[in-house]
Order: C-alpha cells, then structure tokens, then sequence
C-alpha cells in the first residue's frame, strides 16, 4: 500500500518527536498527529518554539522545518484517522491501579480505546501500527477490536515498537540501532511490513530494519527495557558493596564496562532509575511471567526493582542520619528534579521520591531544576503523597538564592550546569560544615573534597 497520509494517535514524548522525524524524512508524506489533550496539541502549534510539551535538544528544529508543510498537530482524531492509510497508536500504557493485575499488569484501556475508534470510523483498508509499548500478543486483541467493524475492511496490525531514550530523542530517533517491525506472515502481513520498511528507508540502512513476527517484536520492547535496567540495578547493587569494601564503583564500572562482551554503557551508578517506562515494563514482564507461571522469573526481572527502590531509600537515609547525627539545619537543597538530564520529563523520577523521604522526616527542601517547572514539582508530589506538608517545599529559580540557609546540597539529576557551577563561591556562602550528597557522582571528588565540603558519593570514599 502506497502511505500518502499517516495519522498519529498520541502526540506525547513518543508521538511527538517520532512524527516529527519521520515527516522531515518523508515530505511527501502528510503527517498529522492528533491527541484528545488540547492543551497539549496547542503547545505543538504554538508560534514560540520554547513552548514545545516536550523539550527535546533538537526537537524545535526539525519541527520548525516540517510543521505546516507536512506535519500537523490537531485534535480532529476522527477526520484524521479517516483520511489515513495507516495509523500508529501512541498513546501510553500505564500500570493499572485497580482491577485484575493491579500494581503490575500494562492498563491497555487507551490504546484499546484508539482501537475501538479506529473500527468505529474507518470505511477503508489500513495499516495499523502499535507504537506503543505492550505485553506481548496485544495485537491479537487490537485485531479483534478491529474486527468488530462489520464493514469488509482489512486491517493489517503490525508492531513498531520506539526505542528512542529521552534528553537523545531526536538523534536516536536520526540514527538509530535498529528499527523493529513485527507482522504477520502472510503476503498482507508482509506488504504491509514493507509499506514501514519504505517509510523508515528514506534515512535508515535496510541492514538497520529488523523485520520479525508480532509477537518477538512485542517481546522485545519490554525485554530490551528490562535489560538496560537490569544494568543500572547491578551496578548500583554493587555501589553499596563497594562503599562497604574500600573499591571505588567508578573505578569497577570502568573495569567491568573494558571487557568489550560487557560493553561501558549503562554502567552509571546513580540514586535510582526514573523515567515513564523501566519500572511499568519491568512490573508487565513479571505480571506476564507470573500469569504464566513462571514464578522464578518472575521473582528474577522483580528484583530489579527491589534493587532500585533500595538504592533511592539508602541515599535519603544517608542525608538524613547525617543531618541528625550532625545537628545540621534541617534544610537541603535539590540540585534537579528531573529523571535525567535534558529532560523536562520528572515520571518516576528518583528525586520525587528522596524529597518525599526527606519531608517524612520533617527536613524541609528547596528544589531547583532548569527544565521543571514549579506546578510539575507540586503535581509530583501531591501524586505520591496527598498528605504531605507544603510548607516544608520551596521551589526556587535561581538555584543559591537561599544558599545560606543550609549545609546541606543533594544532587539528584546529572544536569551539566551542576558540574560547571562554581563550587568554591558556593562554599564560602554555606552553612558550615557543608556536605554535598551527590546522587550521580558528577562531582570531582579532590576538587569538591579540597574546597572544603565534606562530599558523600555512591560507591566511593
Ligand atoms: P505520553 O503520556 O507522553 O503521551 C501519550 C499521549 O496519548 C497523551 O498526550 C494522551 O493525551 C494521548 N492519548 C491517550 N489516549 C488517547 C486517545 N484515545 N486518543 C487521543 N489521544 C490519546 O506517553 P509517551 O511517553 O509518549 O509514551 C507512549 C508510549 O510509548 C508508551 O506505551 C510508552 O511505554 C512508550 N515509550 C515511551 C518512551 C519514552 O521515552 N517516553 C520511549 C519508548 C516507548
Ligand atoms: C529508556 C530506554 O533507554 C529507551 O531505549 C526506551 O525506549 C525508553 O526507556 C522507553 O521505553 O521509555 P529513558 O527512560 O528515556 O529510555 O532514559 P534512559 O537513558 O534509559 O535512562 C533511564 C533512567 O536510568 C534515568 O533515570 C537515568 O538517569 C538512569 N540511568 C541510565 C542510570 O542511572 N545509569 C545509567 O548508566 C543509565
């Protein structure tokens, strides 16, 4: 099938930035990327591109080239999955939190809700891509949804799942390792496969498009999730046994990530992973295998967890016993909010849950971070806990406005203006003693140490 028109449902930190490359890409494809969130599809439109809903390095060019010649943003859902010959699903898939599978299983009632808006509206045939995240044979029920459409229409399902990271979005989305398509394998499935194998063509190698059945393609997004986090849970797991052993986690990290079967990549020790989808893909897995019964697997992917709530439990506990032990004033700053630098993206973000610790415990925090704003960081944490006491959070723009009210500075996202700061002028404005508690090891550990701050990182003296 020749695409001329592709309508996109969801025009969130996926939808967006994918659409965006793939009309640069393909100018005489019409994209139009629709959302039921006005507000968020007038944000896309928006004249000034600093109010773009998802702040991306790179995102404001590529969109500035395509919108209003081939990329649109819109909330017409209807006209536009009509006019289209194939529709990705974009929209997210949370984990649920009521009903069978609660605390773990992927709540598929929006993408299950596109499905049943598709069927109600199509009067032609249409390829229909799942770009979302999903467990593994979801297509098989998008299909029967589809289906329900008693028109003669063929719908052709296939699985694109997106493995672009945020904060690289736009240059993951340029070049990326593989592109993953999974259909079915009859002549329909494959036509319909080699209609995305064209579209990704016009910037990817074919040798980078990786063409499998659904249910691999669908297995493997969570999978690859769960490896990458995996990762970051050992070598965090490994960061407390090194602060108990004298090894410094830096150095380990360095020699592990030397053996070229290992690889160096994330190998970063930190207070925590974040972000949207580590933790609801690694809870699917589990929720899948303990479904099937496979309860040793089960309890191996959940582990990963385990780990990573412990890793953001113990460094709130070392800030706190040390402002106890220490009578410091019971104040910090929080040097970053978001789950990682470049990012305006906070989901699951390490640093929502060290403040909520830290305000448990009656420790009043300043936060500061370049890319979030102050609604987001109360949103935040009003969501984890409805109760807590407001008055123990400022947010503050400039981040050493107060810097004479504390001894104490945590640092929780790795943003690059924290390791640029001038540490010595912040030093001579401190409460003293003054500690800095750094969740990212960013800091030069001589540098910070010879100023005069007493430095606590992960996995090292
Ligand atoms: P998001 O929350 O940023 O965006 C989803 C959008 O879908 C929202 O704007 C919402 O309003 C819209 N939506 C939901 N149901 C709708 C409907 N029926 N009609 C119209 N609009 C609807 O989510 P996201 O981060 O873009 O993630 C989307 C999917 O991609 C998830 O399954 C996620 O696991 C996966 N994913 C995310 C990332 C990432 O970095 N964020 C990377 C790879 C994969
Ligand atoms: C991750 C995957 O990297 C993407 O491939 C995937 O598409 C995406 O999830 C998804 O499905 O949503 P993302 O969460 O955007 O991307 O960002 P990552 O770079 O993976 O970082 C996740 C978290 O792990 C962050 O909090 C980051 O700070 C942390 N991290 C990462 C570490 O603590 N150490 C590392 O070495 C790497």
């Amino acid at each position: 099938m020749k695409i001329k028109n592709i309508c996109c449902i969801g025009a969130g930190y996926v939808g967006g930035p994918t659409m965006s490359i793939i009309a640069q890409k393909n100018p005489h494809i019409k994209v139009n990327v629709v959302d039921m969130n006005s507000d968020k599809i007038a944000a896309w439109n928006s004249e000034n591109l600093e109010n773009l809903p998802v702040y991306e390095p790179g995102l404001s060019e590529v969109v500035s080239e395509a919108r209003g010649r081939n990329l649109f943003f819109s909330t017409e859902i209807e006209k536009h999955i009509i006019n289209s010959e194939m529709i990705f699903i974009s929209v997210n898939t949370p984990t649920k939190t009521h009903g069978e599978g609660k605390g773990y299983a992927a709540d598929l009632k929006y993408v299950e809700s596109c499905a049943r808006q598709i069927a109600a509206v199509s009067k032609n045939d249409k390829i229909i891509v799942e770009k979302s995240t999903v467990p593994v044979r979801t297509s098989e029920k998008i299909k029967e949804i589809l289906t329900s459409n008693k028109l003669n229409i063929n719908f052709q399902i296939l699985s694109n799942p997106e493995f672009l990271a945020e904060g690289t979005a736009m240059r993951d989305l340029e070049i990326p390792d593989r592109v993953l398509i999974g259909g079915d394998s009859t002549p329909e499935g494959q036509k319909a496969i080699d209609s995305l194998v064209e579209i990704y063509s016009s910037w990817v190698p074919k040798s980078n498009i990786l063409t499998t059945n659904l249910w691999s393609s669908e297995l493997s997004k969570l999978t690859a999730n769960a490896f990458l986090a995996q990762r970051i849970s050992s070598i965090n797991s490994l960061s407390e046994l090194c602060e108990k052993t004298g090894a410094d986690i830096e150095e380990v990290s360095k020699a592990i990530g030397m053996d070229s079967r290992i690889g160096n990549s994330f190998l970063k020790t930190s207070v925590g992973f974040g972000g949207s989808c580590f933790q609801k893909d690694i809870l699917n897995l589990v929720y899948i295998s303990r479904s099937l019964g496979l309860k040793k697997v089960a309890d191996y992917w959940e582990q990963i967890l385990i780990i990573n709530v412990h890793q953001r439990d113990r460094f709130s506990k070392k800030i706190i016993d040390c402002i106890k032990s220490n009578n410091l004033k019971q104040k910090v700053l929080l040097l970053g909010w978001a789950f990682k630098k470049n990012t305006n993206d906070t989901r699951e973000s390490a640093a929502i849950y060290v403040a909520n610790n830290l305000i448990n415990e009656m420790i009043e925090i300043d936060v500061y971070d370049p890319k979030v704003s102050e609604d987001q960081v109360i949103d935040d944490l009003s969501n984890l806990n409805s109760d807590y006491d407001k008055t123990l959070v400022k947010f503050i723009h400039d981040p050493f406005s107060n810097i004479s009210e504390y001894n104490s500075i945590a640092i929780l996202t790795e943003w690059d203006q924290f390791n640029d700061y001038n540490w010595k002028m912040v030093f001579e404005n401190i409460k003293k003693p003054a500690y800095i508690f750094d969740g990212r090891n960013i800091l030069n550990v001589d540098k910070i140490k010879k100023i005069g701050f007493n430095y606590f990182a992960l996995g090292r003296k």
